[in-house]
């Protein structure tokens, strides 16, 4: 168990033993302490719950003082209106080094429940770039994925990638004037967001031309044999030009259940709806629409114009008989409850569909969803001029150019400093870097918040990176090289003396009380944070305790140390999908 959760159990027990009832003491909480100065972990337990027992919130914590058992531990303190303040002993966090030496888990219990829960995360529209917003979902989506099967969760990975849509009536129109097959086999990606750039460009000039597209689009959806041909080639190329961006980015699916896959159900959806009167016709279109029951500014099919709340329905057929993105995604809300049996599905979607996933979740609830739906939303990206991230001809950029940037960046930046010699090994290493830089730079901020892409900062050695992780992860391992023999780690007798090695401990034995917190609120942010504060830790030890030249259970521990520091710098790296090298 990890101390915050033995320090919790005591303290109820002991919010018991002060007479307060069972079902308030589960209500005692702990946390990291704010400042080290007063210990490492607090609670306002005593402010809390005070009330309920009809006494002074100090004169609660001296009870709560006297009865929580904690001789083994440390020791608690009494602060201010009533903070209790628990200081962990040197020995105590030597006995958690003794039990983190002899866990694969590194500390990291597996959930009590575990759910089934599908990730639907990267998603990115066939013949239509791969952005920016596209890098963000993978990143996000992958981490929670590998986070939550390190918990213990059966987690189900969808790309449920855009292979129907209106672009494809552009793509289709295109491809049948001006496709240039070499193109397409060096680089389909390339060709197809071409044809679907070249289109659109036209349809802008000319009503003709979008005419024309629209009526390759309904040639598709009604089975023309051509078309559909197209379309398949168009797909296939497709997901055969992601597949090799995903492997370079280290991100795997278990299934590509595109749009497409639900195109047979949309119709027997739609008549459901209507069947159960959750849909209605309205002017030509089938929508669903507010029942009325809500306050308009939470009502997610309720609009404000001018000042008035207008209806603001989810079309899920159009008056020309068109599904939509919409109708899609309740065929998938459906297949993922009943035929993947899923608890929960969360949507690691850009912001800006706020609006769809509320329509789309309040829908599912009106037809009975069991499942657990939850938006994953994430903000923008912004270039160094604080606007959403551009090429200089003020097209999206495109997510292999950003790739390639990134790991010219890092070659630049590790230049005259490597140790490593061999250029291939040199160019494998830069790739390495360059891609774990941008991942970890996503990562470490809060998803909704934007920042901006600054190349230069994140392949950087010196700040919040994954270069100073990855770096502060070999130099970890480069003592374990200077021994003389294999390492044997020390099993137990492990000996604190320093505060630098009793923080390092602190943190080390963190690993397992951040980990399970990253999936509240879908934060893998807490565990970038956490693994920067690690390796700080790691560094100041490194500079004031002499690991190879002390001596006895000193030298032990201190061997112990680098090897856990490292250990966790690797599996906690690696639940963000940042890879070490072994050299740099
Ligand atoms: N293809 C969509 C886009 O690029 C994202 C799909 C997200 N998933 C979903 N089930 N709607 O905007």
């Amino acid at each position: 168990m990890t101390l915050l959760r033995v320090l919790q159990e005591r303290l109820r027990a002991a919010c018991v033993d002060c007479g307060i009832n069972e079902v308030d003491a589960e209500r005692a909480s702990l946390s990291h302490a704010a400042d080290l100065r007063f210990g490492d972990y607090q609670s306002n337990v005593a402010m809390v719950l005070s009330k309920s027992v009809k006494r002074s919130p100090r004169d609660l914590a001296e009870d709560l003082k006297a009865s929580i058992r904690v001789e083994d531990l440390g020791e608690v303190e009494i602060a201010g209106p009533g903070f209790l303040n628990f200081r962990v002993s040197a020995p105590a966090y030597a006995n958690r080094l003794t039990e983190m030496m002899g866990d694969d888990r590194l500390g990291v219990e597996p959930v009590e429940s575990p759910q089934r829960i599908v990730i639907d995360f990267s998603a990115p529209n066939v013949a239509k770039p791969m952005h920016v917003g596209h890098l963000r979902s993978t990143f996000i989506g992958d981490s929670l994925a590998r986070i939550g099967r390190f918990l213990g969760h059966e987690i189900i990975s969808d790309n449920h990638i855009g292979d129907w849509g209106t672009q494809f009536g552009m793509v289709i129109w295109a491809w049948k004037r001006s496709l240039d097959r070499t193109s397409l086999q060096d680089n389909p990606l390339n060709e197809l967001l071409r044809l679907y750039r070249s289109a659109s460009e036209q349809c802008g000039e000319d009503d003709m031309v979008r005419e024309d597209c629209r009526q390759e689009l309904v040639a598709l959806q009604h089975g023309d044999e051509e078309n559909l041909s197209i379309w398949r080639e168009c797909v296939k190329l497709s997901r055969e030009g992601l597949a090799v961006i995903y492997d370079r980015l280290g991100v795997s699916f278990d299934h590509w259940l595109g749009e497409s896959s639900y195109n047979d159900r949309l119709s027997a959806v739609v008549d459901d709806l209507v069947e159960t009167g959750l849909a209605r016709e309205s002017d030509g279109a089938i929508c669903v629409f507010s029942r009325g029951s809500e306050d308009p500014g939470v009502d997610p099919f309720k609009i404000q114009k001018d000042g008035d709340w207008e209806d603001k329905p989810m079309i899920v057929r159009k008056s020309d008989g068109g599904f939509n993105y919409a109708t899609t995604d309740i065929a998938t809300v459906d297949y993922r409850m009943e035929e993947l049996e899923a608890d929960a599905a969360w949507y690691v979607v850009d912001h800006r569909q706020g609006d769809h996933f509320r329509q789309l979740f309040a829908v599912a609830e009106r037809r009975g969803c069991q499942m657990g739906l939850e938006h994953v939303s994430f903000g923008t990206i912004l270039g160094k001029d604080g606007k959403p991230l551009k090429t200089r001809s003020g097209d999206l950029p495109l997510l292999s150019d950003l790739l390639d940037d990134a790991v010219e960046a890092a070659r630049k930046s590790s230049e005259g400093r490597s140790r490593v010699e061999k250029q291939e090994e040199r160019d494998a290493l830069a790739e390495l870097i360059g891609i774990s830089a941008i991942k970890f730079m996503e990562l470490s901020h809060h998803r909704t918040s934007d920042y901006i892409f600054d190349l230069d900062k994140m392949v950087s050695m010196e700040g919040d990176t994954a270069p100073y992780l990855q770096y502060s992860y070999v130099r970890c391992r480069s003592i374990f090289a200077k021994l003389e023999g294999d390492y044997v780690p020390a099993g137990t007798g492990f000996e604190l003396s320093e505060e630098k090695e009793v923080h390092l401990v602190r943190m080390l034995v963190r690993f397992g009380e951040v980990v399970p917190v990253v999936l509240e609120g879908f934060r893998p942010n807490l565990l970038a944070g956490y693994l920067l504060d690690l390796a700080r830790a790691y560094h100041s030890f490194f500079q004031s305790c002499p690991v190879l030249k002390s001596q006895g259970a000193i030298r032990d521990t201190r061997l112990a140390l680098c090897e856990l520091t490292s250990r966790v710098l690797r599996q906690g790296l690696h639940l963000l999908g940042i890879e070490v090298p072994e050299r740099m």
